[in-house]
């Protein structure tokens, strides 16, 4: 996911990830391209979508980057 990648490269982004991926958060928020957005293989699950509601300017291409594999 996009939070390994934080994670794996040592990425000093402020509070991203707080939760480490167990949907709890928003911190991980990332608003996307559209046709970056379009290229995803899976949507967002309702879980997802919910903690998504609670991010910051949420966009109609908006996704949490710990469910982007
Ligand atoms: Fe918390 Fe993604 S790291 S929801």
């Amino acid at each position: 996911s996009l939070l390994d990648v934080v994670v794996n490269n040592d990425l000093n982004i402020e509070g991203f990830g707080a939760c480490e991926g167990t949907v709890t958060c928003s911190t991980c928020h990332v608003i996307l391209k559209p046709e970056d957005f379009e290229r995803l293989p899976e949507e967002a699950s309702d879980e997802e979508r919910d903690m998504l509601d609670l991010a910051y300017g949420l966009t109609d291409t908006s996704r949490l980057g710990c469910q982007i594999t």
